[in-house]
């Protein structure tokens, strides 16, 4: 039993969902539908909020659970199953999509995090018939076996090669100032994120390098 500032008894239960409340009202984005407190914790309904963004180019608006991941949004509300779901940790890199022209760990992103965004999965980068030079080159070199990292892969590889444009250092950059080249060593290092359980780095690699320009 504990008392509250009136003097009022509250048992224990009640001052943990009183406290459960508030911390989740301090993190909801605007707009989200938090369902009163009530007496008992199961009659608190999931908060929910609605998100717009693009996938491919083309507008959505979600109306998703706030605990939503992006990842799950993707596969389970747009069924864009290209992406795919691996440890759900931030382990793998089988979830990798490109956001705003950032490659991301879609299983460890809220979906209503982007509101506005613009997200390039592997099915907006090319089809089978117009396939995209980085989906054609991993074709090419047999840059996979199961294929099930592939996507990842491949949305990462294209996401790599703008970052070393771009003069993003890596760990392989030991002056942060100069501009990183685009060397094996890079390409290794900036798709370490991306598990291939198949093993097919080599290919992998040789698909990016072509890519890219240069010998692997
Ligand atoms: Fe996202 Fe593994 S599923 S990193
Ligand atoms: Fe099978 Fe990479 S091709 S996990």
């Amino acid at each position: 039993m504990k008392f509250d500032e009136r003097g009022l008894r509250a048992t224990r239960r009640e001052v943990l969902k009183a406290g459960a409340v508030t911390v989740a009202a301090g993190v909801m984005p605007a707009g989200t539908v938090v369902a009163a407190q009530t007496d008992d914790a199961q009659d608190i309904a999931p908060a929910s909020a609605k998100v717009a963004f693009k996938v491919n180019g083309k507008a959505h608006e979600l109306d998703v659970d706030t605990r939503t991941t992006l990842l799950d949004a993707l596969r389970e509300h747009l069924h864009l199953t290209g992406t795919k779901k691996g440890c759900d940790h931030g382990q793998c890199g089988a979830c990798t999509v490109i956001v705003d022209g950032r490659r991301i760990n879609s299983c460890l992103s809220l979906a209503v995090m982007h509101e506005g965004s613009e997200v390039t999965t592997i099915e907006g980068l090319g089809t089978p018939q117009r396939m995209h030079p980085m989906q054609r080159a991993f074709v090419k070199h047999d840059g996979y076996q199961c294929g099930y990292c592939t996507p990842g892969q491949i949305c990462s590889a294209v996401a790599v090669l703008d970052e070393i444009k771009a003069g993003v250092p890596s760990h392989v950059t030991a002056d942060l100032t100069a501009r990183p080249g685009l060397t094996t060593d890079e390409l290794r290092e900036r798709m370490s994120g991306n598990i291939c359980r198949c093993g097919a780095y080599s290919n992998i690699v040789d698909a990016i390098s072509e890519v890219a320009g240069v010998k692997a």
